[in-house]
């Protein structure tokens, strides 16, 4: 990348205050369930690996996890393990193999040997299919396991339709009793009235998870070793088990349907917007926008929705983004990003303008004042300020100069059915329209290359190079002009 674009990037790099206020728990490993197959998602990726905007499910609660423990994070994964190894490569995270997805109580001990290993007092699980759980619910459920000295902790939830949740039955002080599965429950046995239940997010005092992790049975109606046994395990031993109730928590709420994750998908989505709307950012039209979580954006810039923007983009405050623009991993200066412009792994500068219909590919950079304009395609190219490619082209693997001008229908013809070859124009080159650049080519400064012309050689500094057939002029030879004539007389 071009120096100049690369400490403008750097320049407006913003500080990201939510991954600096770090909440401490050191003292605690987290486990993360993730190794079920996810079959009501009805498709062949694991459930974990699902995206909610450009992020899949997992992520989610892996920077949530980044964020509260300097310590140890376990991942038990089974069902398509490959796939979620694949995508968890850039972490810190010890992975653990369920190869038998024999229930969440059975991954629970499959990770043992990690936890204990990890030597640390205290272990959070997690259902991974939460991905909204806030480092303040798992910071809130550990605090309190503390202060009540618990051996063992839950966040539970208040549904007046439990439906596949598992319920929480407590003793009449209070203290939790036991979570019944929703298959495994009978109200004529447990009640009629059960509306609490079990979040699948859960607090161990590791020592005493120990003493009963391996008395689980799969005495259930799925045949199942369930976790969640380790409640009635735990009061039978005497322990102490503590419930924390969040109320009415859509956030706490599992993925396990396409319904439920576009339901999850939508709370994220609104999250982030009225974050940026907060911050200072014109969002128009917000319902139709959708910014990644790793987005940043300046305050002051405009983005009008319908909008899809991801990865690792920054635009700078002062840009404006119209409708119908899909950006990713990009840096946007001041620039004016008009409709139906897609643009991907891209640097563009301060005072350009952008589409509309523009599409820039990995590699484009446009630097300031420059203009591209619409049905113009650029990949692995390089734009000087100030220069125009405003209609109808296709730019691949080109440098161009400052103050160029390329003409409508301009295209570097820059693959050979076996390489790809660079193409250079120069600063003040004017490139007449419908030209064909047969790379490699260099255009050297201030040449000029007259309209419809095919350029196989360089073109000399300051030079009028013309590739085209010579027009012939032919007097009175119209054909249809001598039939008519010939019919009159
Ligand atoms: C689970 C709880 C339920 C709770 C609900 C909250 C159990 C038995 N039930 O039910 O009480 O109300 O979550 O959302 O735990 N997994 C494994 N290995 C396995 C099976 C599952 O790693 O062998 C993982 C899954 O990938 C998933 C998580 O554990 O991320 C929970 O499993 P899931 O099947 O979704 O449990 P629920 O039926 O939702
Ligand atoms: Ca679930």
């Amino acid at each position: 990348m071009n120096q100049l674009l690369v400490n403008m990037v750097r320049d407006r790099e913003m500080e990201d205050n939510e991954k600096t206020s770090r909440h401490e728990a050191s003292d605690a490993a987290a486990l993360v369930l993730a190794a079920g197959k996810g079959t009501r998602m009805h498709s062949p990726l694991p459930k974990v690996l699902h995206q909610l905007l450009d992020k899949p499910m997992l992520w989610y609660i892996l920077e949530t996890l980044d964020r509260i423990f300097a310590s140890r994070q376990i991942l038990v994964a089974g069902h398509g393990y490959e796939q979620v190894k694949q995508s968890m490569v850039s972490r810190k995270l010890e992975l653990v193999y369920q190869s038998q997805q024999l229930g969440t109580g059975h991954a629970l001990q499959e990770a043992w040997p990690a936890v204990k290993e990890s030597g640390l007092e205290w272990l959070l699980v997690i259902n991974g299919d939460t991905p909204l759980v806030s480092a303040e619910h798992l910071c809130t459920l550990l605090e309190h396991l503390k202060n009540q000295d618990a051996d063992m902790g839950f966040i539970t939830l208040s549904m007046p339709d439990p439906g596949s949740y598992g319920r929480v039955l407590r003793q009449a002080g209070g203290e939790p009793l036991a979570i019944i599965e929703a298959k495994d429950f009978d109200p004529a046995t447990h009640g009629h009235d059960v509306y609490e239940v079990n979040s699948g997010i859960y607090a161990f005092k590791t020592l005493s998870l120990q003493r009963i992790l391996f008395q689980l049975d799969a005495d259930n109606a799925q045949k199942e070793f369930y976790i969640t046994q380790l409640v009635s395990l735990a009061a039978r031993e005497g322990m102490r088990v503590t419930a924390v109730n969040a109320g009415d928590c859509p956030e706490l709420l599992g993925i396990n349907t396409p319904g439920e994750l576009l339901r999850q998908e939508e709370r994220i989505r609104a999250a982030i917007v009225d974050k940026h709307i907060e911050k200072g950012v014109y969002i128009r039209t917000k319902d139709s926008v959708r910014i990644g979580a790793g987005v940043q954006i300046g305050p002051g810039a405009e983005v009008t929705g319908p909008a899809e923007i991801y990865g690792r983009t920054r635009l700078a405050s002062g840009c404006r983004i119209a409708s119908n623009c899909y950006i990713q991993d990009s840096f946007i200066g001041e620039a004016h990003v008009f409709s139906f412009s897609h643009i991907e792994k891209s640097v563009i500068g301060d005072k350009t303008k952008i589409g509309p219909f523009a599409r820039l590919r990995p590699g484009a950079e446009v630097h300031e004042k420059a203009a591209v304009g619409n049905f113009v395609e650029i990949k692995n190219s390089s734009v000087g300020s100030g220069s125009k490619i405003n209609h109808l082209s296709y730019i691949g693997d080109t440098w161009i100069g400052r103050s160029a001008n390329v003409g409508a229908g301009t295209i570097t013809c820059n693959y050979d059915g076996r390489e790809k070859h660079r193409t250079t124009i120069g600063d003040g080159v004017f490139v007449g329209s419908n030209t064909a650049l047969v790379a490699p080519v260099c255009l050297h400064k201030n040449s000029m290359v007259g309209a419809g012309s095919t350029i196989t050689r360089d073109v000399s500094e300051g030079s009028l190079s013309i590739a085209r057939a010579r027009q012939k002029n032919l007097e009175g030879k119209n054909p249809l002009k001598n039939l008519k004539d010939s019919n009159k007389a």
